[in-house]
Parts: C-alpha cells; structure tokens; sequence
C-alpha cells in the first residue's frame, strides 16, 4: 500500500513452498535443524499469498517471483530503495546479500528480521566477509527496538498478568548502504599498552 502511495514497486521473492532443506555448517539451520525442522516450514502457496495481498495491501504494486533464491535472485534487475529480508537460514541471507546488495542504492536501507540470531548478525560486522564479497567495509547492523543482542533482556514490567517477563530480545535491526562499522580494537596494541605502563611504574 506505501509502494502505490510512494509510486513504487514492492518485488516480493520466495519460494513460495516455505524453508529450503538445510545446508551443511549453516549455523542457523543446524540450530533449527536440531529441534526437529521440516523442510516446508512456513509454505504458502504462490496463490495464498496473492490472495492476501488482494484483501489487504494493492496487488497491483507488487510483483511476484518464485523460485528458490539461487535461482530467482540473479535475475533480479533494478535499483532498491530498501529491502526487508526474513529468511531464516545463514545460506538463504548470503544468497539475499551477494545477489541484491549490489543493487541497494547508496543511502538505501536493508532490514534484517533475524536479529536474535547472533551468527546471522555477524556477518554485518564480518570484515573478512564484506572484503571478499563487495571490497569494502562491513557496513554493521543496528537493532530497532531492543539493542544488540546479549543474553536476556527485562521486558514490559507493566503487564503483569504475563508471569514470563525475562524475554529473548526478539527485534528488527537496519543497516544503511554507505555506513562503515570498523572494529578498532587490536589486544596487540592493548598488550603493549599494559606493558608499558607495567615498565614505568615505579
Ligand atoms: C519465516 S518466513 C517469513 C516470510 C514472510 N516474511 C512472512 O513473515 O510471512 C521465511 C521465508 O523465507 C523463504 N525462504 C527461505 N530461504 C529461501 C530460499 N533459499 N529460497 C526461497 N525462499 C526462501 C521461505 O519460503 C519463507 O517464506
């Protein structure tokens, strides 16, 4: 509905047939994969999903691409202004970024649904990651809402009828094409620096 408000087009990719099978070494598939996942987890059908949009949104600004992400996302063709990805699998968010990154305009926002996936939020911080793929700093990730993801956190002390007030931070995070997050922190450095303050104290 915002893209015909803003004139714009929403392309909507996914299987339409639901969760992939897993991938080997997927950090995030092997954790899902271990409490009993079925590939086919989240499916609905091509016509399901245009339904839906038919009775709530404006059909007529989106497109529709099925097809596992290998096969549909390098045809993808046309800057992005922003982009949501909630694909669950570490191998699903690398085929998003390698295919579609390069088309996010500078200033563009991609929006992450798996923050509390801390391997998934990784890969934004990941210098190694972002020089092989795109020869450029890793551009981090901010959470909307909840922080970074550390432990638990105290939520909504107000509603006391929810005995379970210790939460999993659960939140969206963004990060804006252009940002650089660089880690400046060498224990080298810090090793030196402690013993040169070991050597002049008296
Ligand atoms: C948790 S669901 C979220 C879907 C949607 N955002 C929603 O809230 O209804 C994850 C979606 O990612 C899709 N998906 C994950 N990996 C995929 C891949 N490799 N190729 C195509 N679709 C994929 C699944 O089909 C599923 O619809």
């Amino acid at each position: 509905m915002i893209c015909a408000i803003v004139g714009r087009k929403l392309k909507v990719y996914d299987s339409f047939e639901g969760l992939p099978p897993t991938t080997e070494g997927d950090p995030i598939a092997e954790k899902t994969f271990a409490k009993g996942f079925i590939p086919g987890l989240f499916g609905g059908s091509l016509d399901e999903v245009k339904g839906n949009i038919e009775r709530f949104g404006e059909v007529a600004s989106c497109s529709l691409h099925p097809g596992w992400f290998e096969h549909s996302l390098p045809h993808h063709e046309g800057k992005i202004a922003m982009m949501f990805l909630d694909v669950d699998f570490y191998s699903s968010l690398h085929e998003c970024l390698i295919h579609l990154w390069p088309y996010l305009a500078p200033g563009g926002i991609l929006f992450l649904d798996e923050y509390t996936n801390l391997p998934y939020c990784a890969v934004f911080y990941s210098e190694k990651y972002w020089q092989k793929y795109f020869s450029c700093a890793p551009p981090g990730l901010l959470g909307v809402g909840t922080g970074v993801q550390l432990g638990k956190i105290y939520w909504d002390p107000d509603v006391r009828q929810d005995p379970c007030q210790i939460r999993s931070p659960e939140s969206v995070a963004f990060c804006i094409k252009g940002t650089q997050a660089l880690w400046d922190f060498y224990p080298d450095e810090m090793a030196e620096g402690a013993q040169a303050k070991t050597s002049a104290a008296p």
